[in-house]
């Protein structure tokens, strides 16, 4: 995450110089400078100075790492957190009061077409909000939550949502074969008209329910299968699966967190 970040800055304009990276490992500190072109060192030379820290360890990390950089972050510095399932007031806990912006990003930041949800505590000033928005926009597409717990409600929509997507094309490639095609041609097929799906939903000014009309003609075969998707409670599913997910961010963020 970390590295599609810095990636999306530089190629966002950023000068390398306004960066550092840190890692637990000499080998990623070594090869991430090299590969950005940026300085790299310890936790402490990242964060001495910082007006902004990127603090993306894995979640069962979060807690040594703030221990350790604590000493060296200035009052008004701004911390980012992209660890999944770690709520401001544990971060607080680990770091004394600070202005922290968390956020639910996901796997397509990795190729600049990640979807961001943001919540930023009481201490962060609208400046900052928008620090923090243009450095997860450098990944994609990043938006505020005005409450700290729609943060699990993010996650369910687009923290997990690829892997929805994935297993719906993964289920079109498998029927597609079924009728005949070859899994190549299947596939192929499948995975393209997701992308033409989702870009012409997002460039379109029509609503979604619309477009889905525009191609479903009155006894045509689109309206075949999406009366049999309505039939077995397509959208039931989805609802079902969504909150699943979301109540299981809420207790693995309490798990993790401090509190
Ligand atoms: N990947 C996603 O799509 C996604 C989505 C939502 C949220 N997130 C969140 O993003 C965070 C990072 O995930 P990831 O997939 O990018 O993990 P990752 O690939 O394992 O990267 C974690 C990085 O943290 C570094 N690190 C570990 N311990 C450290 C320490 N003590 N001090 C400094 N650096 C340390 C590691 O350094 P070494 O390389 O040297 O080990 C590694 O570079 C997680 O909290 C995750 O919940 C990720």
């Amino acid at each position: 995450m970390a590295k599609a970040i810095i990636a999306g800055l530089l190629s966002s304009g950023l000068s390398p110089a306004r960066l550092y990276a840190s890692a637990a490992s000499d080998k990623t500190r070594t090869d991430v400078a090299k590969r950005f072109g940026i300085a790299s060192g310890s936790n402490s030379d990242a964060c001495d100075g910082a007006d902004v820290i990127v603090l993306a360890v894995k979640p069962q990390r979060l807690e040594h790492v703030c221990v350790e950089i604590q000493p060296h972050i200035k009052p008004n510095t701004l911390i980012i957190s992209v660890a999944a399932g770690i709520d401001c007031a544990s971060i607080e806990t680990w770091l004394g009061d600070h202005a922290i912006v968390r956020c639910m990003p996901n796997t397509p930041s990795s190729i600049g077409m990640g979807a961001a949800g943001l919540f930023a505590n009481h201490s962060v000033t609208e400046q900052q909000k928008q620090t923090a928005q243009r450095i997860l926009e450098a990944v994609g597409v990043a938006m505020y939550v005005d409450s700290e717990p729609l943060i699990d409600a993010v996650t369910a929509v687009s923290g997990s949502g690829p892997a929805y997507f994935f297993l719906f094309i993964e289920a079109m490639a498998d029927a597609g074969e079924q009728l005949g095609l070859s899994r190549e041609v299947a596939s192929a097929l499948a995975k393209q008209t997701a992308l033409g799906a989702s870009s012409l939903a997002k460039q379109s000014e029509t609503d979604i329910q619309q477009l889905r009309k525009n191609v479903t003609s009155p006894k045509g075969t689109t309206e075949q299968a999406i009366m049999s998707f309505e039939k077995n409670d397509l959208r039931g599913l989805v609802t079902q699966a969504m909150q699943a997910c979301a109540s299981r961010a809420k207790s693995l963020s309490n798990e993790l967190g401090a509190n």
